[in-house]
């Protein structure tokens, strides 16, 4: 959102500055400098600087102007692209193998942060439906603390408790937004028929299916770990507190919160963390850390950084047995 404000504000400054220099011109007064009208064109406002100078008929015979039009094509690739990097849904499948009888498919939402994926969020639901999941686990930040329109988030719950049990855990943005409104908007998901997993656990039969509230994430030890006698799936939002999930005895650990590092360098991986560490040791992916596994998902939206490349927004299908 923070990109469209910009480029909106740039390319209306733009086209009231070329507008305003052509007046000025006329009336033989003080201009705006060539500098700061190819500046302004330059970072974010080519559309409309070129639509002003067509439309006024002014600096189109200027050689330096000639360029505005290729700042116009890397505007609009720049913007493409953004939306592309930032919009295009893609599924990734991970196989656990933790000794279930009958297999499970879990599809895994994490980090909507409000993020709009067709009207009523019809895309997403209908890439989660394609997956034929048992159970959809969402792994917190379905909100953003920046954008709280909490319509778009249960456009998503509305859709998705009518593909399959949805499960959820709280992420450090539904921290943030504590109070009456995030009270009401839970209270809508649980009316839906949304299973809340904070700190508790529900015994799915050939497995145990719990969740770690955001908050009891730093308060390490506060409760004790869940009956072992069975595979324990744990959703827990971030995937730092590897040592927490051991402890609760969680054989996968369903996590997000890392937006996967935001630029995916090949090679290198994730670039940076929503705590801005640099290249975190997780950002996406399976891992196995001395036998326990954590499934990561890049997430859906995004939070303080608005941007993602070569890191598509993604839903995870897991299929344990
Ligand atoms: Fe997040």
């Amino acid at each position: 959102m923070a990109l469209v404000y910009w480029y909106v504000l740039f390319n209306v400054l733009a086209f009231v500055i070329y507008g305003l220099d052509k007046s000025f011109a006329r009336k033989d007064k003080r201009r705006v400098s060539e500098r700061t009208l190819i500046l302004v064109a330059v970072v974010g406002g080519a559309i409309g600087a070129l639509a002003a100078m067509l439309i006024f008929h002014h600096k189109t015979r200027k050689p330096k102007f000639k360029l505005v039009p290729v700042f116009f094509v890397i505007n609009v690739a720049l913007i493409l692209c953004f939306l592309w990097n930032n919009y295009h849904l893609t599924v990734s499948e991970q196989n656990i193998s933790l000794g279930i009888p009958e297999e499970v498919t879990i599809v895994q939402v994490s980090d909507l942060h409000n993020q709009f994926f067709g009207i009523n969020q019809s895309i997403l639901l209908k890439r989660i439906e394609e997956q034929s999941p048992d159970i959809i686990c969402v792994t917190g930040d379905i909100v953003d603390m920046n954008h709280t329109n909490y319509e778009i988030a249960l456009d998503f719950v509305r859709g998705a408790v009518k593909i399959a049990p949805v499960y959820y855990i709280t992420g450090n943005h539904e921290v943030f937004l504590e109070g009456e409104k995030l009270d009401s908007f839970f209270d809508s998901m649980k009316d839906l028929g949304v299973i809340f997993l904070d700190d508790t656990y529900v015994d799915m039969g050939d497995y145990i299916l719990a969740g770690v509230a955001e908050r009891s994430l730093v308060t390490f030890g506060a409760y004790e770990p869940f009956d072992d006698t069975k595979p324990v799936i744990l959703l827990g939002h971030e995937p730092r507190y590897t040592d927490l999930y051991r402890y609760l005895g969680a054989d996968l650990v369903l996590s997000g919160h890392n937006h996967g590092g935001q630029v995916i360098i090949p090679g290198k991986g994730g670039m940076v963390s929503p705590e801005f560490e640099f290249f975190p040791e997780f950002y996406g992916g399976l891992y196995d850390i001395d036998g326990m596994k954590l499934v990561l998902s890049r997430g859906l939206g995004n939070s303080v950084l608005p941007v993602r490349i070569n890191n598509y927004p993604e839903i995870v299908t897991i299929h344990v047995n």
